[in-house]
């Protein structure tokens, strides 16, 4: 008999209150409170409203009564870390450590905190952001704004302790602004997050591949890749390491980083970052930044596949982009990921959608008689 028949009346109370989520975002919230405002003024108000209701036990607890949906057969261990669930809010949403009270009764896995740097970063002129709703995509181009490690980590480090079960990462980047000098100093400015993070989360995210800096990618070149990560290794760190990869290599350039990343202590590998191709779609030029969303999926998917065909298990691959479907999460893991992040499926559909992934992947892996979730990765590699 499976889990979720064991449990019918809980079972069928969380799909009722998921599916009333579901229309509530998508007819009343989604038109009325999103979308009649720029994406801009909609995400600040999205952060204020964490900021308030997170203070709020009784609307959490029922956040968490009326979402939460437990599964055995979505627990994994990855790297060492337990997981409820493989799903994570990916990095970028949550700059500043403002909505773990949230996630975590929503019931999401983890969530990536940043990303976070040395400095405190005003970030790239707005607007950040732009709307793409016919590719159920955003145009990011926020830059790293953020309130710097030393207080990000601090406050990431007190959401871990607090959290019901939810692990809490933390994505560490290079400051984006005037101060920023060569290579050696990029290099200091990573090690200053990476000694403030060590040991106050469960994992670390490096993120290497933020296309909005006006110093561009440097850490994307193997050499210098091989400069950060030989400075980062000397920092005694407890939890394990992710990289966030960029997504427009080729192959053999995404190899290069790999081979470069496998001869340190790194663990794992987020792929990955935003798309700078635009070709077949419709978007203003002077929209600046990178794509989120629908036009991350396919890509992103070629290069999880491959790097799990070529590394195995040399790094544990948390796979990202344009998740909006358990279909589509389960076709990344069969690719190759043990971890599912992402940020577009949030804003563009709601908070349930965490429910409705976890659910339908659930369903999805026993269908096919897998025990464990992890007993599905890289199957199609
Ligand atoms: C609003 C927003 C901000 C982002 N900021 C960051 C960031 O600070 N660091 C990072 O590594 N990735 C950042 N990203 C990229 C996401 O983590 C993710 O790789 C990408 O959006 C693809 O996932 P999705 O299709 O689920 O949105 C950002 C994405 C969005 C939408």
């Amino acid at each position: 008999m499976s889990y979720v028949s064991e449990q019918p009346l809980h079972d069928a109370v969380n799909k009722a209150t998921t599916d009333l989520f579901t229309f509530g975002y998508k007819h009343i919230v989604k038109p009325f409170f999103v979308f009649s405002h720029t994406p801009d003024v909609a995400h600040d108000q999205m952060i204020e409203f964490c900021r308030v209701t997170r203070n709020i036990p009784p609307l959490m607890w029922l956040l968490r009564e009326m979402l939460d949906y437990t599964d055995p057969v979505l627990e994994t261990d990855v790297m060492g870390v337990h997981f409820d669930n493989p799903f994570g809010l990916s990095a970028g949403l949550d700059k500043n450590c403002d909505m773990p009270v949230l996630l975590d009764n929503a019931g999401f896995g983890f969530e990536t905190v940043g990303s976070t740097t040395e400095r405190p970063c005003a970030g790239n002129p707005k607007p950040w952001f732009h709307r793409l709703p016919e590719y159920d995509s955003m145009i990011v181009h926020v830059g790293l704004a953020n309130d710097g490690s030393e207080q990000v980590i601090a406050r990431a480090e007190r959401a871990w302790d607090k959290a019901k079960s939810m692990q809490v990462s933390v994505s560490i980047a290079r400051t984006n602004d005037e101060l920023c000098g060569d290579i050696d100093e990029g290099i200091e400015d990573y090690c200053t997050s990476m000694r403030r993070a060590a040991g106050r989360s469960a994992m670390i995210e490096v993120n290497i591949s933020c296309p909005n800096t006006h110093v561009g990618e440097p850490f994307g070149e193997p050499d210098n890749l091989d400069r950060l990560f030989t400075a980062l290794d000397a920092i005694e760190h407890p939890q394990p390491v992710l990289v966030k990869m960029p997504l427009n290599k080729t192959w053999p350039q995404f190899r290069e980083l790999l081979d470069v990343l496998a001869e340190h202590n790194v663990q794992g590998v987020s792929i990955a970052n935003l798309q700078k191709d635009r070709s077949g779609m419709e978007i203003p030029a002077a929209w600046e930044g990178g794509l989120s969303g629908g036009p991350t999926y396919r890509a992103s998917n070629a290069m999880i596949r491959q790097a799990y065909r070529e590394y195995g298990d040399r790094f544990a691959i948390a796979g990202i982009g344009g998740v909006f479907t358990p279909k589509q999460a389960y076709e990344k893991i069969r690719a190759g990921s043990s971890l599912v992040m992402f940020i577009s499926s949030l804003m563009y559909r709601g908070p349930q959608q965490i429910t409705v992934l976890k659910r339908g992947l659930a369903q999805l892996l026993r269908e096919d008689g897998f025990e464990h979730v992890s007993d599905a990765v890289g199957i199609d590699a």
